[in-house]
């Protein structure tokens, strides 16, 4: 049977009603895609040994000693590298916990609040010195905190919305749902407005602010069964709290596990050291004997550099990491190893002859030092090295 054709007027106003209840949704695509982006940073922390090995330059240790060269924060960067490793597992777990909650809409608030205290952390830190500063993703994610610290996790997939909806309804509390009205109607409905005055409130000019209708609360709400309400929501939201965080972190030492146990089969497959070694020079600055008088710095044996691989070093003059790669027999580039985007330390990936920096990706020729991609804005520093008869490499 065909159906009776709606007026243009109830057509227009179901379209509208249904427009606003999109807005229930609006905050969902945010929370997906923040919640799963930390808890995906979380994870991958937790699975890569190298995040928590001193050696690698991939590691908090490395990437914190290099944020603290260039941070506005630095010396209170100083004041954590001694606890750098307990930070990087704070860190991971917490940025877990940040994206479980906030995928769930469960505490949205707090995992919001903590997510962007992250992002202040990384931007002064690590994106600090981007340029132009839209650059460095730690300010848009610090923004993309906001609405949900502002406005919670919204009530559409939500677990902090269910948790509310299950108290009240046991509290005997009705959830009606909400419907937007525009004000005219409520006008039109409440039997108090007459001609922009309201007789409800001794003829004051009608007010949406003021009005009697819209502030009046549902006579079952009374002060006992607010504190009920507000009792259930407290054990029902703890209980589903120390659950999920009890997933959480059996997922994250699962995941830890399972990283370790892929990165030792790797080893033991290639039987074979890192390709990055510290230098074990005597790190003696000696004079050359020339005419021009200069000093050079004694890096230790060539042969701790073989071809096709890299090592580490420190600079004596400035204190910064220095590296030095083997790019063909008795080839040798060396460079300060300090990324110029933001300062974190850069890499060697031998089977693409690049140096890498871990922070946001830059890449660099390892022939040359000069940028192949990443947001970095010049080159890397070169640095003389020379092999000596010896079979030592010197730092000039
Ligand atoms: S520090 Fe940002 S790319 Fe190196």
């Amino acid at each position: 049977m065909p159906r009776p054709a709606l007026a243009p007027a109830i057509v227009v106003r179901g379209v509208a009603t249904r427009w606003w209840a999109l807005s229930e949704w609006s905050l969902l695509p945010l929370r997906l895609f923040l919640g799963v982006t930390f808890a995906y940073a979380g994870l991958q922390k937790l699975a890569n040994p190298a995040f928590f090995a001193a050696k690698s330059p991939a590691s908090i240790q490395v990437q914190m000693s290099g944020a603290a060269r260039l941070s506005p924060i630095h010396s209170f960067l100083h004041a954590l590298l001694p606890h750098a490793v307990l930070i990087g597992w704070v860190l991971a777990y917490g940025e877990l916990a940040i994206g479980v909650g906030t995928l769930l809409g469960l505490k949205t608030r707090v995992a919001a609040v903590a997510g962007a205290s992250v992002s202040l952390s990384l931007f002064l830190t690590v994106s600090f010195h981007s340029s132009p500063y839209f650059t460095g993703a730690d300010i848009v994610f610090f923004f993309a905190w906001v609405p949900l610290i502002v406005a919670g996790g919204g009530s559409r997939w939500s677990i902090d919305a269910f948790i509310a909806r299950r108290a009240a309804r046991q509290a005997g509390f009705c959830l009606a749902p909400l419907v937007a009205l525009p004000f005219d109607t409520v006008q039109r409905l409440c039997g108090f407005y007459h001609e922009g005055l309201c007789s409800a409130r001794a003829s004051a000019a009608c007010a949406a602010s003021a009005c009697p209708v819209l502030v009046s609360r549902p006579p079952q709400v009374t002060a006992v069964s607010d504190k009920t309400f507000d009792r259930r929501s407290v054990v029902i939201g703890a209980s589903t709290v120390a659950v999920v965080a009890s997933a959480a972190a059996v997922t994250g030492l699962l995941t830890t596990a399972a990283g370790h146990l892929e990165a030792s089969a790797v080893t033991g497959a290639r039987n074979s050291t890192p390709n990055i070694r510290a230098l074990a020079g005597s790190g003696a600055s000696v004079g050359t004997g020339s005419a021009a008088e200069t000093t050079r710095t004694d890096l230790g044996p060539a042969t701790s550099v073989p071809v096709g691989a890299a090592s580490t070093f420190t600079i004596p003059s400035s204190g910064d990491p220095g590296i030095v790669v083997q790019l063909t027999e008795g080839n040798f580039v060396g460079y300060d190893a300090v990324c110029p985007h933001a300062g974190c330390t850069v890499g060697y990936a031998s089977s693409q002859k690049l140096l890498v920096c871990p922070c946001h990706g830059s890449q660099f020729l390892a022939a040359t030092g000069e940028v192949v991609s990443g947001p970095a804005p010049h080159g890397l520093t070169p640095l003389t090295i020379v092999e000596a008869s010896n079979g030592n490499l010197y730092l000039q």
